[in-house]
């Protein structure tokens, strides 16, 4: 698919930058999970862990320090090769991964199954079906396995991002709307944006319920927040890390998060 192929392309541009940052961040500290997710996952210990689109690994690693033995999948070459530099760096051993593109994942090439499969922060809008997505979900986990996402909330993702600084709500991007989104610039959250061609999709709330339950999981939770995990122009940071807008406080949501098992056949 032409868009994936330029997804590829234009988050290869990122690789290296994000293997620097997220090395000299993860030598100063144990983990760049924020604390949020830390708290929602809880103890991890000893759990058989599937991340999927991993980046560089930074988040794979940080799970593992936490006691987990975790999988990283994610669509990039470069990506793949500097989350194994990464962990062979920081000396984790209980690591491994997968260069796979989610869209086009053979399913019948793998039947190791997972106590939790894992995903955050900027990974649902660079899927094109989400059907497929949850169905891998239902793949890899064992009964009664736990499935954890934490992304950008849709009502947030609608909004002009360049006004909200202002105090101020259009609409930019239709919640409704199918047909991909084509951007010009990638990056920015751990590297300087970088010009490629990139693509990304919207899902409304029920689309993502719904393909979850599709694939034969039932949601336990579904919590929204008033903060988000990067930082927008004009966002501060408050007590617990996030970021938010103080005059958005308790007014709307910026990201949410999902847990839900497996049912058991
Ligand atoms: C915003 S990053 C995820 C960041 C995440 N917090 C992390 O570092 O673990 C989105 C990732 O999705 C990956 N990606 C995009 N499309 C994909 C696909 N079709 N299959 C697998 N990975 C994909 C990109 O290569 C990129 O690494």
């Amino acid at each position: 698919m032409k868009e994936i192929d330029e997804n590829k392309t234009a988050w290869g541009l990122l690789s290296r930058d994000h293997y620097e940052h997220f090395k000299i961040a993860l030598t100063r500290n144990k983990t760049v999970l924020s604390n949020l997710i830390q708290k929602e996952l809880g103890d991890i210990n000893g759990k058989t862990i599937l991340h999927l689109q991993c980046n560089t690994g930074a988040d794979t690693i940080s799970l593992a320090r936490m006691g987990a033995t975790v999988t990283g999948i994610d669509l990039v070459p470069d990506n793949i090769m500097y989350a194994n530099k990464l962990a062979a760096e920081l000396n984790i051993k209980n690591v491994k991964f997968i260069e796979e593109d989610l869209m086009e994942m053979d399913l019948s090439k793998y039947n190791d199954k997972y106590d939790i499969v894992f995903t955050s922060e900027g990974v649902l809008c660079w899927l094109p079906d989400l059907q497929k997505w949850a169905d891998i979900i239902g793949h890899f986990l064992k009964d009664d396995g736990l499935f954890y996402l934490n992304d950008s909330h849709p009502f947030f993702m609608m909004l002009n991002e360049n006004i909200l600084k202002n105090n101020e709500l259009k609409i930019k991007y239709p919640y409704f709307k199918k047909e991909a989104e084509n951007d010009e610039w990638i990056g920015g959250y751990a590297a300087e944006p970088k010009r490629a061609k990139n693509h990304g999709w919207m899902y409304t709330i029920g689309e993502i319920l719904n393909s979850l339950m599709r694939a034969g999981l039932y949601v336990e939770n579904f919590n929204e927040y008033d903060t988000l995990f990067f930082q927008l122009n004009g966002m501060i940071k408050n007590s617990n890390g996030e970021w938010h807008y103080p005059f958005f406080t308790e007014k709307m949501p910026f990201q949410f998060s999902l847990k839900a098992r497996i049912l058991k056949k």
